[in-house]
């Protein structure tokens, strides 16, 4: 067997404070979206590269995942200020429901066999309507799952099929509608506006019908046209044209009025909730709390210490298989990286950045910002306006200097 050579993580020193979270990245797709990045793979692209079998089916995945989440237990367990109990749990992908909802407990479950659940923890997966049905919202329910975050991206079939999505206009609100039946008070809806070729009225029935289905959540992210993927290549060939910043922004405001309109507000520039529906464990995320990514290319984050997961499943498993965690690289953030991550996450939170963590230029330049109505001071915090979350990373750029 061929063993990779991976990084050994330095010695880690776990904060006491804020949440902690464990993040699976499930890495699987029936089929890839023309404008999706992320690490995943379909059955075709494992096939040509099946040098290890192990890692690039469901099964392998998971053993893989067992056995990371033991070695990440006992790191913790010797790291001082670890362990810590699991306030979050989030498995994305990729399509984790192509798990089924046998699978998803099995994840679950090997969770809790090398970590301790709050009482209270939340537990979310990411499921593709089409692979969902009400068995499997019954199933991860009974498993001890607590949220469904379901790609819906739009309600207008000209937009799904230009974005490569193999369901049905209806299909998303009906799996929402089937979760919320099965028992579920969490359920997310994510969409993506600015597609070509979308219209307002595209992107105003859509918001409707994922409104429509009582969902607690809405995220609504600009489409995105990543390097290297089939969408940027359309692009490129001038068989599509570019994504208009001027109608992404009026397309923000649609979204914005008509969610907040139907009891649905914003609490991050790209998530809007109902009172009590916000996401706990992207919060985590955005209020610097810390976690374990587990799968293959999935983050981490203890401490000052970053690390990133080896991408492939099947070097994933393979370095899993030599005893190591599968780690393929790591930084240690400093002082001033660490401020500027938490200013560029925090200043797009309603909650507002809270101006103690400013130095006196920054708070110079911010107020300029209030003065320019890009922000606008609550008590102690700094908090986006209407038009400054159309700006938020020009915002950033200029409190940061
Ligand atoms: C990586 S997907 C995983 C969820 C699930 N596989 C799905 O597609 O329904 C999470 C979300 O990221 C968003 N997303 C992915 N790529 C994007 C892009 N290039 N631009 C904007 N949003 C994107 C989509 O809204 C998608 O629902
Ligand atoms: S189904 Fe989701 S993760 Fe898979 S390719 Fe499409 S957007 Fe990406």
């Amino acid at each position: 067997m061929r063993t990779v050579t991976v990084p050994v993580l330095p010695p880690v020193a776990v904060r006491a404070d804020g949440q902690f979270g464990i993040y699976l990245h499930v890495p699987f797709c029936a089929s890839r979206c023309g404008y999706c990045d992320f690490n995943t793979y379909t059955p075709a692209e494992l096939a040509g590269a099946a040098e290890t079998p192990a890692g690039s089916t469901p099964a392998g995945w998971l053993a893989g995942l067992g056995r990371e989440l033991e070695l990440a237990a006992n790191l913790l367990a010797t790291a001082p200020g670890g362990p810590r109990r699991v306030d979050t749990v989030f498995v994305g992908g990729g399509t984790p429901s192509l798990l089924g909802a046998d699978g998803l407990a099995a994840a679950l479950d090997a969770v809790r066999a090398n970590f301790t659940l709050a009482g209270d923890a939340e537990v979310t997966t990411e499921a593709n309507p089409e692979s969902t049905s009400p068995q499997f919202f019954a199933g991860i329910l009974d498993a001890g799952y607590t949220r469904v975050s379901l790609g819906m991206q739009s309600s207008a079939p000209g937009v799904l099929a230009l974005l490569d999505r193999v369901h049905s206009a209806g299909r998303a609100p009906e799996a929402a509608r089937e979760a919320r039946r099965a028992g579920f008070e969490h359920v997310n809806l994510d969409l993506i506006y600015g597609t070509p070729g979308e219209t307002d009225d595209d992107l105003a029935r859509s918001v409707d019908a994922a409104v429509a289905t009582g969902v607690d959540h809405v995220s609504a992210y600009a489409l995105v046209v990543e390097d290297g993927t089939a969408l940027a290549r359309r692009v490129r060939r001038g068989e599509m044209p570019a994504v208009d910043s001027d109608v992404l922004a009026a397309r923000y405001e649609l979204l914005d009025a008509r969610l907040s309109g139907a009891g649905l507000h914003w609490y991050e520039v790209s998530n809007w909730s109902r009172d009590g529906g916000a996401c706990r464990h992207n919060l985590g995320y955005w209020n610097g709390g810390q976690w374990w990514g587990a799968g293959p290319g999935a983050h981490g984050h203890l401490g000052a210490l970053r690390w990133w997961n080896i991408k492939h499943p099947n070097a994933y498993a393979e370095a899993l298989d030599g005893g190591a965690l599968p780690v393929a690289g790591f930084e240690e953030l400093g002082a001033q990286e660490a401020h500027v991550e938490e200013v560029l996450l925090r200043v797009r939170l309603r909650d507002g950045l809270p101006v103690s963590l400013l130095d006196g230029a920054e708070r110079s330049r911010a107020e300029t910002a209030v003065a320019d109505g890009l922000l606008t001071r609550a008590g102690d915090r700094l908090v986006l306006t209407d038009r400054g979350r159309l700006l938020a990373d020009g915002v950033v750029r200029d409190i940061l200097g």
